[in-house]
């Protein structure tokens, strides 16, 4: 498999790192608007195969004609909000980005299924998608899987439990609207307030986990400036389910087209991936309330976008 990762600063040379460990990837090639960049990064990494091995075949650095025959083209280009900011905050430069990068990967890579990282994911997914003719199930926002982390981290941290006995999602939008479905929640198969009451577990405050699961971005950031490790992880996770077609359900950005009664918003949602992307999305038994939390979230995020189609507009 040929993976081809755009936009080489900390999220996509962490990416390249996680890659160079799969050994399903044959092919790495790493695209950045500074190409000095990106060859320091690439000679810095091919040294550690001296050690260790790469599975794969060492990655190189390249120019967008080098998309040719991707499998999987990974977007990290982009710009940060500033301390204390939002992810909205940079709407505009980074849908610009995301939309220049996204007619190159047409133009050389069609078939490639395209995984988006860029914030704020659900919108500049949804503007590549506006702006290309990649099917919806190839055009995929990295979205809630890196929140979902963190959510099961800290509950399995609050409870002292090993995460893998923990399921849950965060879903929605990777931001201030995101929502943790609690009725889907699950501790050792049952929900987090049985496992509490049954085992004795102190009061387990949903709202300050919601709190701290929104605010673990926040304080990466405020600490050392960027966040990488969370998101990277992320992303070499979903491109391990193409890999190997595994039909993994992660929460994933994707068109919804009626699902949870959302129609034409890029959303996270639980999503079945496999070799062909996003292969189905997963209807959850979500509570009325849930759903309407979710609606609120969709009307966030379409809003954004139509934000940034007209700022589009106007720059031309
Ligand atoms: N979705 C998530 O959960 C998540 C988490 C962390 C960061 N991010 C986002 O990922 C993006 C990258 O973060 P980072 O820490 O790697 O930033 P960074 O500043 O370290 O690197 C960004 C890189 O993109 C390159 N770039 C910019 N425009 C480009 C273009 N048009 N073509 C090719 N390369 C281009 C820059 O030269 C730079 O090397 C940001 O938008 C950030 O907000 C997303």
């Amino acid at each position: 498999m040929k993976v081809s990762v755009i936009g080489m600063g900390a999220v996509g040379t962490e990416t390249v790192r996680g890659l160079m460990n799969m050994p399903e990837i044959r092919e790495i090639v790493a695209i950045n608007r500074t190409r000095a960049k990106a060859e320091g990064d690439i000679e810095d990494l091919h040294h550690v195969t001296a050690l260790c091995g790469a599975y794969g075949s060492t990655p190189r650095v390249g120019d967008y004609p080098d998309l040719a025959g991707s499998d999987v083209v990974v977007v990290t280009a982009g710009t940060y909000p500033r301390p204390g900011g939002s992810r909205d905050d940079v709407l505009e430069a980074n849908c610009a980005i995301v939309r220049e990068i996204i007619v190159e990967a047409e133009r050389y890579s069609p078939e490639a299924i395209v995984l988006i990282a860029t914030v704020p994911v659900e919108v500049t997914t949804q503007v590549a998608l506006n702006h290309t003719g990649f099917r919806k199930g190839h055009l995929i926002g990295s979205g809630t899987l890196i929140d979902t982390m963190r959510l099961v981290r800290l509950i399995s941290d609050q409870i002292e439990i090993d995460p893998g006995s923990v399921f849950g999602y965060v879903i929605g939008e990777h931001g201030r609207t995101a929502l943790i479905p609690w009725s889907v929640c699950r501790v050792c198969g049952m929900d987090v307030d049985t496992y509490c009451r049954l085992n004795r577990v102190g009061p387990f405050d949903k709202d300050l986990m919601r709190a701290r699961m929104l605010e673990a971005g926040h304080s990466i950031f405020s600490k050392k400036g960027y966040t990488n490790y969370g998101v990277s992880a992320a992303i070499c996770r979903i491109v391990r389910a193409i890999a190997l077609d595994e039909r993994a359900v992660l929460p994933v950005g994707t068109l919804l087209e009626g699902e949870y009664g959302v129609d034409g918003v890029v959303m996270s949602v639980p999503c079945v991936i496999g070799r062909d992307g996003v292969e189905r999305i997963i209807e959850c038994d979500l509570s009325d309330s849930e759903i309407e939390q979710l609606n609120t979230s969709a009307e966030h995020i379409r809003q954004l976008v139509v934000v940034a189609e007209s700022r589009e507009l106007q720059a031309n």
